[in-house]
């Protein structure tokens, strides 16, 4: 006949699997891991009447993307296409602050606001040191929300066009993620 001391180990036992069991469930419901890709175009106006990106703060030298403690702010129009006038899928809200000393940095804080029909709703967070002055900049991916929960990658960003007299430049940013896949998740 078992001891009390043996029927306790047999009922903790039974408790532990159970926990598991319902752990297993609930990380089930994230569904199972996706890696994604997307090319992006960052539509930025840096100067004139429309800008949808300003300086904020800056030292008495007046601002410059060199100057370091320079702070931009940023609401650029995100779309598919490299054209001005494609159609809009979300925004790109954030700051950027010329972080490094030199200048040659820049650190990006920025959500993708996204608004389409397929991510509305749901934003992707990219965080980090960007190189601002080399041809490709990379930028971690460190989080998302709604159909990029749990959100891991990086994010490479390209000037692919650059207009000064108009201050407007297209920004191309490759995306690649990885996140959870739900059933309502159909990307
Ligand atoms: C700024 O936006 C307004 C309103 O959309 C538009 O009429 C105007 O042409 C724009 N100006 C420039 C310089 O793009
Ligand atoms: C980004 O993706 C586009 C389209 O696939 C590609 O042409 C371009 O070379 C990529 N840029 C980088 C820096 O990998």
């Amino acid at each position: 006949m078992a001891t009390p001391i043996r029927k306790f180990t047999k009922l903790s036992f039974v408790i532990i699997l159970l926990i598991s069991f319902l752990t297993f469930l609930k990380g089930d419901e994230l569904g199972e891991l996706k890696r994604s890709s997307m090319t992006l175009y960052f539509q930025d106006y840096f100067g004139g009447p429309n800008a949808t990106m300003k300086p904020v703060t800056f030292s008495a030298d007046a601002w410059s993307f060199k100057q370091f403690g320079t702070i931009f702010c940023t609401d650029d129009p995100i779309t598919v296409t490299m054209d001005q006038g494609s159609a809009e899928i979300g925004r790109a809200q954030g700051i950027y602050v010329t972080s490094a000393l030199d200048g040659s940095n820049s650190h990006v804080l920025i959500s993708l606001v996204f608004t389409n029909k397929e991510f509305g709703g749901s934003t992707l967070e990219v965080q980090g040191a960007s190189k601002q002055f080399e041809r490709v900049r990379e930028v971690a991916v460190v989080g998302g929300t709604g159909k990029f929960r749990l959100a891991r990658g990086y994010a490479t960003f390209e000037t692919v066009h650059l207009d000064l007299s108009l201050s407007y430049s297209i920004i191309e940013g490759n995306f690649t993620v990885w996140h959870y896949k739900n059933d309502r998740n159909t990307l």
